[in-house]
């Protein structure tokens, strides 16, 4: 039998938790210690193109026109996941390009890792439920499994140790409840430490780590009826306490994760100035020093300007709510 070769390409957005993933139950399967909850943007996007072709030797990945040992070993795992599956050994050439800084706390690898999950099932026409896909972007990066899905999201643990349980599920879509999201961008530099490192490192030695678990589930919940019921009040507090006791995990582990500079800090008091003015909004910050404004629609433009005065601030998107990870092309051919 001859492999199937086929080429597809595929497009995801990030998505930012309110509800935060800072730790893994096992590394490996990559598996959460706790569940998680996000929105995914609609501004910000990854497109990523795979065609498999008997004639390549190695995989060849180009990530925003370079190429990377370390990408490409990494890429290069989770392709074989895929071709496992397919039971076929094709090496394939990747492409991927975003709009948006990478590595800087913009969440690149979530929506990186779902839109090569997504096109690397249509090149090989495995045809995997969102489920699976779900799962298997998980594989590359907790966050990923996320941005399958569009609107609110939630993440499960999942308690099996084959991790069958740990996907992600749609809670509501984007336009029941179009929030949005102001990013305010304090620098480009990719980050020191990425996520994966630097949740282990908060692991092994957080004295605040299994505290820090133990509140997710609690906040998950609030969470949930949050998004229910519309409640935007009742969402800016748990996820700002969320926000923060992440954070504060980083700050205790041992070297400290400072993912933070002066300007986020200063955006954190401007959002803070805007809620006692009356203003929907609240913030959110990933490992990096960007700030996530999350505001009513109606409310967008006036945070936007507020942020944009901050010294400090380099730039500010305004995004809304998006759609999950999706083929916007594919090209099919069995040899
Ligand atoms: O899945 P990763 O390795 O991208 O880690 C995500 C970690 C945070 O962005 C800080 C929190 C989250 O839940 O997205």
């Amino acid at each position: 039998m001859t492999s199937p070769t086929g080429q597809a390409t595929a497009q995801a957005q990030p998505n930012i938790a309110l509800v935060k993933y800072w730790g893994k139950r096992d590394a490996a399967l990559n598996l959460p210690a706790a569940g998680s909850l996000s929105i995914t943007l609609d501004a910000l996007h990854t497109r990523t193109r795979v065609r498999f072709d008997d004639a390549l030797d190695a995989d060849d990945v180009v990530l925003n026109g370079q190429r990377d040992d370390a990408q490409t070993r990494k890429i290069g795992a989770f392709l074989d996941l895929f071709r496992a599956r397919a039971g076929i050994t094709t090496r394939a050439r990747v492409e991927s390009d975003n709009d948006f800084p990478t590595g800087a706390g913009l969440a690149s690898s979530a929506s990186g890792f779902a839109a090569l999950a997504i096109a690397i099932d249509r090149a090989l026409a495995l045809g995997l439920d969102a489920r699976e896909l779900s799962m298997l972007a998980r594989r590359g990066s907790g966050s990923a499994a996320r941005s399958i899905f569009g609107g609110f999201v939630e993440m499960a643990a999942g308690t099996r140790e084959d991790g069958e349980d740990a996907f992600a599920k749609p809670l509501l879509e984007p336009a029941a409840w179009p929030l949005n999201v102001v990013v305010a961008i304090t620098s480009r530099k990719k980050k020191a430490i990425d996520s994966r490192a630097g949740m282990q490192t908060s692991q092994r030695t957080s004295p605040y780590y299994r505290d820090w678990i133990a509140t997710v589930p609690g906040d998950l919940a609030k969470a949930r009826e949050a998004v229910q019921a519309r409640d935007f009040g009742k969402l800016a507090y748990v996820s700002e306490a969320s926000c923060l006791a992440m954070h504060a995990v980083m700050l205790t582990t041992r070297p400290a994760l400072i993912y933070w500079n002066g300007a986020t800090l200063d955006c954190i008091q401007c959002v803070r100035a805007l809620q006692a003015d009356g203003i929907g909004v609240f913030f959110t910050i990933d490992a990096g020093p960007q700030v996530k404004a999350v505001c009513l629609p109606h409310h967008a433009s006036r945070v936007a300007d507020a942020l944009r005065d901050v010294a400090g601030v380099e730039d500010v998107l305004v995004s809304g709510l998006g759609d999950g990870a999706r083929v916007i092309e594919d090209v099919r051919a069995c040899a």
